[in-house]
């Protein structure tokens, strides 16, 4: 059993919670480096559209409904929300990525990270489209009720979330991350449209729990998922597409412990 990590008992779980917090402190810091020229990470605040550098569209792309790119995919899917729509990028501060949309798609867009880490430029044409941006810890049960008083919003049409190098903190723990990602879900407007990159961890469980989903919630689940089989790179990595429909269950399905253990396990 000892290489079956994810098998904690709840006290192992615990422990590995506090590292992680301890290790987001420390990153914090680390970031905050950055006045002084220090960048921890080499990807930041990076663009939408496909075919930029390090583009956020491009890590999407083969998940992204009908191969269109993602920038296209959130035009056409909201053409008739224009200036009703509200957008969040988590992990990241999403400027630059909701600046590629048009003008005024956006009623309000947002990011939470860690660190805002802006110049006053891209602050001012933030202020300019309704884009704001907060300092905190995406994985905390308390995300959604602190977006709600800083944002005055808790409901999202569209959910980025894109964190490359920020994923490797990632607690080692599939029911962690299955209620960070539950709880991103539980944001999600019935009609709106979540883009994760998960932690290369989950390699092994994704495609069941795609299978699960598309299985269960008769249509109003759909998600697809593109793990490492085809390209091995980071920025295609880990990928994965969720569309809340009509109907859709309050909670994201997730696989049993035994389902889970199987999956670890072959
Ligand atoms: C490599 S950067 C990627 C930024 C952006 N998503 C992009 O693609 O350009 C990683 C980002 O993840 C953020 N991050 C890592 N863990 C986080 C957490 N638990 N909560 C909020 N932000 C987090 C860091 O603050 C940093 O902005």
């Amino acid at each position: 059993m000892a290489n079956v990590e994810y098998l904690r008992s709840s006290r192992e779980r615990m422990k590995a919670h506090q590292k992680y917090l301890e290790d987001l402190d420390w990153l914090g810091e680390q970031e905050n480096e950055k006045s002084g020229g220090y960048f921890y990470w080499s990807v930041y605040d990076s663009p939408l559209s496909s075919g930029e550098k390090n583009s956020i569209g491009d890590t999407f792309r083969p998940v992204v409904p009908g191969r269109l790119a993602l920038r296209t995919f959130i035009m056409e899917e909201f053409a008739n929300q224009r200036g009703e729509l509200v957008g969040i990028e988590l992990g990241g501060s999403g400027s630059q990525c909701f600046a590629d949309f048009p003008k005024g798609l956006f009623k309000l867009s947002a990011g939470v990270t860690l660190k805002d880490l802006r110049n006053e430029n891209a602050r001012k044409q933030d202020e300019d489209r309704h884009h704001h941006v907060v300092e905190f810890d995406v994985t905390s049960p308390l995300l959604e009720q602190v977006l709600k008083k800083k944002l005055g919003i808790d409901k999202f049409d569209v959910i980025l979330e894109r964190m490359e190098g920020g994923l490797r903190l990632d607690v080692r723990d599939p029911y962690f991350l299955y209620q960070v990602g539950n709880n991103w879900y539980q944001m999600l407007r019935t009609g709106g449209v979540m883009f994760l990159q998960c932690p290369t961890f989950l390699h092994k469980i994704l495609p069941q729990w795609v299978l699960k989903v598309n299985e269960t919630t008769t249509g109003t689940i759909e998600t697809k998922y593109l793990g490492r089989k085809r390209r091995n790179y980071a920025f295609l990595k880990g990928s994965l597409w969720i569309s809340k429909r009509e109907g859709a269950p309050g909670n994201l399905p997730f696989l049993t412990p035994r389902e889970l253990k199987a999956a670890f396990t072959t």
